[in-house]
């Protein structure tokens, strides 16, 4: 697959995400700049990554997109409340996301803790509201979803990433680190696309997606590592140099960019092995790929 096809089916699925996600919003006149301030952060971009896991793993099993776009956007509203969450004062006090300034910065640190809260609790209300898929199959994908996103997933690692500010992890900390910060949610957004599609847990397939997902979520954390020092800040629509600004663990207080790569390399191509045998894989594979050499 060329780098302009994937980057045109990427776009598309950035549309119609962005069309279902908007439909999850009423306007409420007393709840103005809660509402403005969600919005603000979810429509200000990004690549949708996630969802398009979602949608591309629902598709490679056999299923309708429509099931798997309520999953995709539970996952990207849990993302992008991460996001305004991470880049907080108390947390990594950033002032640049998606090209814009930070949250808190145009709404107040208050107003920003709270859109966060909202992205996060309304996830779950899209999820467990998913019709196509019926009441079992969103039952499991909450349940799953609640586990990556919290203690034992996403929040854990930002737990770890804060405590790993000016004292050096191990290599194995650091890895585990980098699974749950970032890793978890993007397995969370390729098995709830399986699911949608109605491959159980207890199917030889879901190990295939979950080992897909690890692979892409570690070396996506480490390219992200990478980014941060190599990259451009009008790129990447967020501050360069920040982890160093820190101090904080990244595969770079163990790697050079050049052996932080190549480790990147080798777990893309580890996912890609995971899900070549599929008919219909290709999109999954270029994105693996993708990801790897992104820019952005
Ligand atoms: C940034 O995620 C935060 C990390 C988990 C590294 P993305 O790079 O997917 O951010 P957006 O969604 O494109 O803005
Ligand atoms: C953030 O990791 C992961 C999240 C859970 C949001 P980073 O702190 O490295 O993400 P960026 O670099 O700010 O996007
Ligand atoms: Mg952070
Ligand atoms: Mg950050
Ligand atoms: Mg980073």
């Amino acid at each position: 697959m060329t780098e302009e096809i994937l980057e045109l089916l990427m776009h598309r699925n950035a549309v119609i995400t962005e069309e279902a996600l908007k439909k999850y919003y009423v306007e409420d006149e007393d709840l103005k700049s809660l509402l403005d301030a969600e919005r603000y952060s979810l429509f200000a971009g990004g690549k949708r990554i996630r969802p398009l896991l979602t949608v591309e793993f629902c598709k490679l099993f056999g299923g309708d997109e429509e099931a798997a776009l309520p999953f995709a956007c539970a996952v990207e509203m849990i993302h992008t409340y991460s996001l305004i969450h991470d880049d907080l004062p108390c947390m990594d006090n950033d002032d640049l996301r998606r090209g814009k300034p930070t949250n808190h910065k145009v709404f107040g640190e208050s107003t920003a803790l709270l859109a966060g809260d909202a992205l996060l609790t309304g996830a779950f209300e899209v999820a467990a509201s998913n019709m196509a898929v019926g009441a079992e199959i969103s039952a499991k994908a909450v349940a799953y979803l609640a586990s990556c996103a919290g203690r034992y997933g996403m929040v854990g690692g930002q737990i770890m990433d804060l405590e790993g500010e000016k004292r050096k992890l191990s290599l194995d900390a650091l890895i585990k680190l980098h699974s749950l910060k970032t890793g978890a949610l993007i397995s969370a957004a390729a098995v709830l696309g399986a699911l949608a599609a109605g491959v159980s847990f207890t199917d030889p397939a879901m190990a295939d997606v979950v080992t897909y997902a690890e692979n892409i979520g570690l070396a996506f954390q480490i390219v992200d590592d990478i980014l941060d020092r190599t990259g451009d800040a009008a790129t990447l629509g967020k501050n360069v140099g920040v982890d160093a600004e820190h101090q904080k663990s990244t595969f770079l207080t163990f790697y050079s960019v050049e052996e932080a790569q190549f480790y990147a390399d080798r777990l893309t191509q580890e996912a890609i092995s995971a899900v070549r045998k599929y008919p219909g894989s290709e999109t999954l594979c270029a994105v693996a790929e993708w990801l790897s050499t992104r820019k952005k």
